[in-house]
């Protein structure tokens, strides 16, 4: 099936709010189309460009895409200010005709070891969507799973000193107002490309009760048929959240 038929063979009463990716494999496609690993991420950002596209024709109301995590540091120096650039300079490329297409879209993650002028910037774009009412593209960016239940619970001991609550008011709902994703719904669907099955520490709270879906495609050969197709898959599933199996 082509991308047209897949797309409308999708039940619009079922479709998931929310939709994780690990868009993972941007160094193995660089190394098998004999190029340098930052080629292998350029032609990522291309293939992001495609998902969002997709991902607001079908009304998905969250994106989140992890971009750089807080292990990523650890990579050489060369990649690492590669990738800080291609993803500075992609928002900035990218920042109109997402306004245009009424993306809202917001970097999360630690602010930790990036640099004051860079964290404005990316502010100071994002900002420009804010009041747009389409698609939530969540970019994490310095993501970390643990760096960021940590970061909350700090604030939320903060809170607490504070008086604002009691330690009896502590439920998993008010700890999730203190994650990057306050008030969005938890992942419906987690994607992972070029067949790694892990989390990576990726939304390891949020993820709790998503559905995973994974593929062996490497990210930049990643096309909006297969999206399609991992959202198809998992309308066939039967979510339970620990309730009877009927
Ligand atoms: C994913 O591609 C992008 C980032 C982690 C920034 P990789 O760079 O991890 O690609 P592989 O896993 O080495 O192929
Ligand atoms: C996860 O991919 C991080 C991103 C996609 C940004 P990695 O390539 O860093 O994960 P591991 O090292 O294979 O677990
Ligand atoms: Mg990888």
């Amino acid at each position: 099936m082509n991308y047209k038929e897949l797309m409308s063979s999708l039940d619009k009463n079922k479709m998931p709010r929310h939709i994780a990716v690990i868009m993972d494999g941007n160094g193995r496609w660089a190394k098998k189309n004999h190029t340098i690993r930052l080629n292998g991420h350029r032609k990522g950002v291309k293939a992001v460009r495609d998902i969002v596209k997709v991902a607001g024709e079908m009304q998905i109301e969250y994106l989140t895409i992890y971009a750089f995590s807080t292990e990523n540091w650890n990579r050489s120096t060369g990649e690492v200010s590669g990738l800080l650039k291609l993803i500075m300079n992609s928002l900035i490329n990218e920042i109109e005709a997402l306004n245009k297409n009424n993306v809202n879209i917001r970097f999360i993650g630690s602010t930790e070891k990036l640099s004051g002028d860079y964290i404005s910037k990316v502010n100071e774009n994002c900002r420009k969507t804010w009041n747009n009412t389409g698609l939530h593209l969540n970019v994490a960016m310095n993501y970390g799973g643990r760096v960021e239940i940590l970061e909350g619970m700090k604030k939320m001991y903060d809170d607490l000193i504070k008086g604002k609550f009691t330690k009896n008011d502590i439920t998993t709902d008010l700890f999730s107002q203190y994650l990057y994703t306050a008030n969005m719904p938890d992942p419906d669907l987690l994607i992972r490309t070029s067949g790694e099955y892990r989390l990576s520490n990726f939304l390891i709270w949020q993820n709790a009760y998503s559905e995973f879906w994974f593929t062996e495609t490497l990210w930049p050969d990643f096309s909006k048929a297969e999206f399609v197709e991992a959202v198809l898959d998992y309308q066939k599933r039967k979510r339970r959240f620990g309730g009877r199996n009927e």
